[in-house]
């Protein structure tokens, strides 16, 4: 994290410029989700924040294997590109995680990112990071995202992250869909206003 060092070489109102990662997942490039993430990623690099992509969905990542070589403290059996994303991760002042709504969960690719924070699951819990959540579902029940609000904020809870906040997107099945709700600027508000 930066002071903002000012034209005139005086610190901008003390704004800090994060450095933020966006974990996306869903094997839609142009899908809803992802639309939702480039209108948070057009108010965070408006608001002076240095935005970048990690596609979990194009990435070569594998599932955990359980195999406890790591001990929780790396390195991972699996040479893959996750080593790559836990670096990235240790670069980033903020993740934030985004996702189609599977089953009322987090899509396998997501997941499978998850998991494997296993082999760095001391030292990422000792990152105190910011994060947010990045959520299109088709439907719009009351209910839709009860089931992946709880696990991300579960998550929050126990990997000592520093919630920044959650778009759920309800009604968001497709991208004509998701252009008439109110999510995308929701998300946009809060990639904007981030301190
Ligand atoms: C395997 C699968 C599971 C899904 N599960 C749900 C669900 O539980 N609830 C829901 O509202 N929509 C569900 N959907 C719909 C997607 O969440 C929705 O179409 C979303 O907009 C896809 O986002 P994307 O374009 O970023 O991939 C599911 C779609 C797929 C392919």
């Amino acid at each position: 994290m930066t002071l903002d060092d000012g034209a005139d070489g005086a610190y901008d109102k003390g704004v800090m410029n994060m450095k933020i990662l966006m974990v996306e997942s869903s094997p839609h490039k142009q899908g809803s989700s992802n639309l939702l993430a480039a209108e948070f990623q057009r108010g965070a690099e408006e608001a002076g924040h240095e935005v970048e992509v990690f596609d979990a969905a194009k990435a070569d990542i594998h599932p955990c294997l359980g195999c406890d070589y790591c001990g929780m403290a790396g390195p991972c059996v699996q040479k893959d590109d996750m080593e790559g994303l836990k670096d990235r991760i240790r670069r980033a002042d903020m993740v934030v995680f985004v996702t189609p709504l599977y089953y009322f969960g987090f899509s396998t690719q997501l997941k499978m990112v998850i998991d494997r924070f296993y082999s760095f699951n001391g030292e990422l819990t000792s990152m105190h990071l910011k994060t947010a959540l990045i959520v299109a579902a088709w439907d719009s029940n009351s209910w839709t995202m009860e089931n992946i609000s709880a696990h991300y904020q579960t998550l929050v809870k126990y990997l000592n992250f520093d919630d920044q906040g959650m778009i759920l997107g309800k009604g968001c099945g497709n991208v004509p869909m998701t252009r008439r709700t109110e999510y995308p600027r929701a998300a946009y508000e809060m990639g904007r206003s981030l301190r």
